[in-house]
């Protein structure tokens, strides 16, 4: 079976808020699924119920086939969860709270030393595995809660925000590791990192208010953009305003937008309907003799989609 996650209709209510309204969704095996959206969308909530850490208010959650509400068990043990801001017991030592996990999924003690040191070693933990968690560094203490939510093998991992707060180098380790946990697994990864998207995520999702309001690839997102097709150029201050004023008159720009860069300006040409303009303005540039240095074609741009979809709610 290809699909290891699937949601109908996720449905969750607090008082008279609707935090999470009507989500479905399939991720399968070897795809990482993005979760974008402003604070307070509903991403949080609507994973808690996918991980069933939350009773969902309508709708089901089903893990390799089982039923998060009538095979919770079951459904759990297919399951990785690893929690926004990753709280983890302070007291307790890396060690014994990946045995005081191991053990709450029933691993048998013999079993238990060998797969807590396989998941350390995932996470690169060795180093820290005497040491309280609470004097642990930000990425540190991440890395003990991935390698509780991967220490009894699930087949679908679902991560709030693992990358959060981590320093270049470690959200790039990171991010490594997940993709290579993809390859026989389905994972769900929450980010505001947009790029982060781009780098790991076959698809993404963008939620709103608790709503749906995008699905697909990343690049399908993106030339949702105003910008896909549109062409930049960075040419001399001097020659600007001629170009700029034979391009705002051209029949296939849309907008044009003007940047000052030094003794240069970057003119962003904008195209009607997303076409595909770089040979015309190409062609309009060596005939108008303007001395471009730099010209590039945008593939469009998921902040532009992501402000366009979710602009004024916070
Ligand atoms: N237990 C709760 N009781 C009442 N309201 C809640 C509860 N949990 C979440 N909410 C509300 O549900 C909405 C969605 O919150 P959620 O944490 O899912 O958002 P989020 O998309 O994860 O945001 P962020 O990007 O800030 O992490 C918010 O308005 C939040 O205040
Ligand atoms: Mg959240």
């Amino acid at each position: 079976m290809d699909v290891l996650l699937e949601a109908r209709n996720l449905t969750k209510t607090f008082g008279s808020l609707k935090a999470v309204d009507d989500i479905s969704l399939t991720v399968k095996k070897g795809e990482i699924l993005g979760f974008l959206g402003p604070n307070g969308a509903g991403k949080t909530t609507t994973m808690k119920m996918l991980a069933g850490f939350l009773a969902p208010t309508g709708g089901e959650t089903f893990v390799c086939g089982e039923a998060v509400s009538t095979a919770s068990v079951k459904a759990r043990a297919h399951m990785g969860y690893l929690p926004e801001g990753a709280p983890l017991y302070g007291e307790m030592t890396p060690r014994s709270f990946l045995r005081f996990v191991a053990a709450a999924h029933s691993i048998a003690k013999v079993e238990a030393a060998e797969v807590v040191e396989s998941a350390a070693g995932a996470v690169n933990l060795h180093s820290v595995m005497e040491q309280r968690i609470d004097t642990l560094s930000k990425g540190y203490k991440r890395r003990v809660g991935i390698a509780a939510a991967i220490l009894h093998a699930p087949d679908v991992l679902i991560l709030d925000e693992p990358t959060d707060g981590l320093d270049p180098n470690q959200k790039h380790e990171v991010r490594r590791l997940i993709e290579a946990m993809s390859v026989d697994r389905a994972i769900i990864i929450s980010t505001h990192i947009l790029e982060e998207v781009d780098a790991l995520c076959h698809r993404a999702i963008i939620i709103n208010r608790g709503r749906i309001v995008a699905d697909g690839t990343p690049s399908e997102l993106k030339s949702r953009s105003r910008y896909k097709n549109a062409v930049t150029m960075l040419m001399p201050t001097g020659n600007a305003d001629a170009a700029a004023a034979a391009l705002r008159a051209h029949k296939a720009v849309f907008a044009l937008e003007e940047a000052a860069e030094g003794m240069n300006t970057r003119l962003t040409v904008l195209p009607r309907g997303r076409a595909d303009i770089a040979a015309d303005i190409s062609e309009l540039a060596g005939e108008s003799g303007w001395p471009v240095t730099e010209f590039s074609v945008d593939s469009g741009r998921l902040d532009d989609v992501f402000r366009h979809l979710t602009e004024g709610d916070a």
